[in-house]
């Protein structure tokens, strides 16, 4: 549903929860920045995953690497080799496009069994990267992506994804270095560090969340693929042998966390890769269902020993872990589960986002509200007293003054109290609390629940435990 999609980042914008990076320049392609609640509800996504990866798992610790490492790392990591797309440039329209993505695009006009016989010819020719034979399948089937007329199309060619930049001043090619493309080596070459500091016994897991960078050719679907982004990941380092059974484990857990957020289940597909990365021996999506359809949110990856042996090999140094229960040295194997916190923000937006007809109702005919988790909810609690007068918005201080220390609160005196609920429910706020004259002679509020849109009196004193409980 594209005018869902677009009504989200109409609001995103509108409401401060995500801007186009540097704006009143016309933007940056594919860069964007978090505004005041865009940034908060990021924060509580991050803490979240943060939480479940280490603080309830005894054996994953984490780490915060530097975004900048040694050259060497991406040429034993195998990115400088192999981290590139398959792209293809049209001589009309001067675009340059994925071939993948192009081809995806021109499958959606099709029907259902003309599409999926296409993308199965695409995977064949991509998995023997026969690059004449996709040229010619964008040819043969007058994929012209827009552009009229006869179409002009370049020879396929690969592009390296990665951003490179100088190191000092000197520009050299030995000062040359890269914008990491994924967070996950900066765990791997910390791998000894950690397990001999930590005491860490195998199997054990390093979490790290952090930004990553990708020169992505097609990255017109807001935060769903972005230029600069962040990752959540997890390695977790097994026993050799043992890796299939973990690959199903962390599949699993991954899942439960995603149900965690209080998505339904008929909402995530699991998708298998059929043409696998350069590191894995097997790997999947968790695909989410987004206004624009399936995408994916998260990678589980087996990486086999495939990143330690090579830095083992391109660093010289043992990349080895002793196993006392089994009295032998080994290169661990990696099951990698990687998520992207952009992506994620958006599918908790997704998810929220409902606008609703409430003719029904007296006061108001229609809302947008977010209903996100509290737990999630950039804002907790607004408090709003009914007039600015009475002593009414000194009281309504003091409840903000006794919750934010524990949770983000927001106060608000301005307009009608249902302008300023609605307000609330555009930023996803779960609970209002409005101060009257009443609560001067029983120290009772009104609180007012965003998703049942009921109103309740309870007494002042009581609000803070309640919001705490919800949002735990
Ligand atoms: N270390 C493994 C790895 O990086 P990936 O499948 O390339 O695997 C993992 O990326 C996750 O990172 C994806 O599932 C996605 O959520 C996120 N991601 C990747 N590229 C992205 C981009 N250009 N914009 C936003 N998120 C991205």
């Amino acid at each position: 549903d594209q005018n869902k999609f677009q009504a989200i980042i109409s609001h995103c914008k509108e409401y401060g929860f995500i801007f186009q990076s540097s704006e009143i320049y016309d933007g940056l392609s594919a860069v964007y920045d978090y505004g005041q609640y865009g940034s908060e509800l990021k924060r509580n996504i991050r803490e979240y995953w943060w939480k479940s990866m280490t603080q309830m798992h005894e054996n994953i610790v984490g780490i915060d690497a530097a975004i900048f490492m040694h050259p060497t790392t991406w040429k034993a990591s195998g990115h400088v080799d192999n981290f590139s797309d398959p792209m293809i440039d049209n001589k009309d329209s001067k675009k340059r496009y994925r071939v993948d993505h192009l081809i995806e695009a021109h499958v959606e006009t099709l029907d259902k069994a003309a599409g999926e016989a296409l993308l199965e010819q695409m995977d064949n020719l991509l998995k023997n990267d026969d690059y004449a034979g996709l040229r010619d399948l964008i040819i043969n089937n007058n994929i012209k992506c827009g552009v009229s007329g006869t179409t002009n199309w370049t020879d396929v060619r690969q592009f390296n994804l990665m951003f490179s930049t100088q190191l000092g001043s000197v520009s050299d090619e030995a000062s040359e270095i890269y914008l990491r493309p994924e967070t996950a080596q900066g765990i791997f070459v910390n791998f000894l560090n950690v397990q001999k500091t930590g005491r860490m016994k195998i199997p054990f897991g390093i979490a790290q969340v952090g930004k990553a960078f990708r020169n992505e050719i097609v990255a017109r679907q807001f935060v769903f693929r972005m230029r600069e982004f962040e990752q959540m990941e997890m390695q977790f380092f097994v026993r050799p042998g043992t890796q299939k059974e973990w690959y199903e484990y962390w599949k699993e857990e991954r899942m439960k966390w995603h149900l965690g957020l209080g998505i339904a289940a008929d909402k995530y597909k699991f998708h298998d890769h059929i043409k696998l990365a350069h590191y894995a021996d097997a790997a999947c999506d968790i695909e989410y269902n987004f206004p624009i359809g399936f995408k994916e949110v998260e990678g589980v990856h087996s990486r086999t020993d495939f990143d330690l042996k090579r830095h083992q090999e391109f660093s010289g140094k043992k990349m080895q872990y002793f196993d006392p229960e089994i009295n032998q040295n080994y290169v661990p194997y990696v099951i990698e589960t990687s998520i992207g916190l952009d992506r994620t923000v958006l599918m908790v937006l997704s998810e929220a986002y409902e606008e609703q007809d409430l003719t029904k109702d007296d006061k108001a005919d229609s809302r947008v509200v977010l209903k996100f988790p509290p737990k999630l909810a950039p804002i907790k609690l607004a408090v709003f007293p009914l007039t600015k007068k009475d002593g009414l918005p000194e009281l309504a201080r003091e409840l903000i003054n006794e919750c934010k220390q524990d949770f983000y609160t927001y106060y608000e005196e301005k307009d009608s109290i249902g302008k300023r609920y609605r307000r609330q429910d555009a930023i996803g706020t779960p609970f209002c609390i409005t101060v009257d004259h009443q609560t001067k002679e029983d120290g009772t509020v009104t609180i007012r629940h965003r998703d049942s849109m009921e109103q309740e009196r309870i007494p002042m004193s009581q609000v803070r435990d309640l919001v705490l409980k919800a949002i735990r």
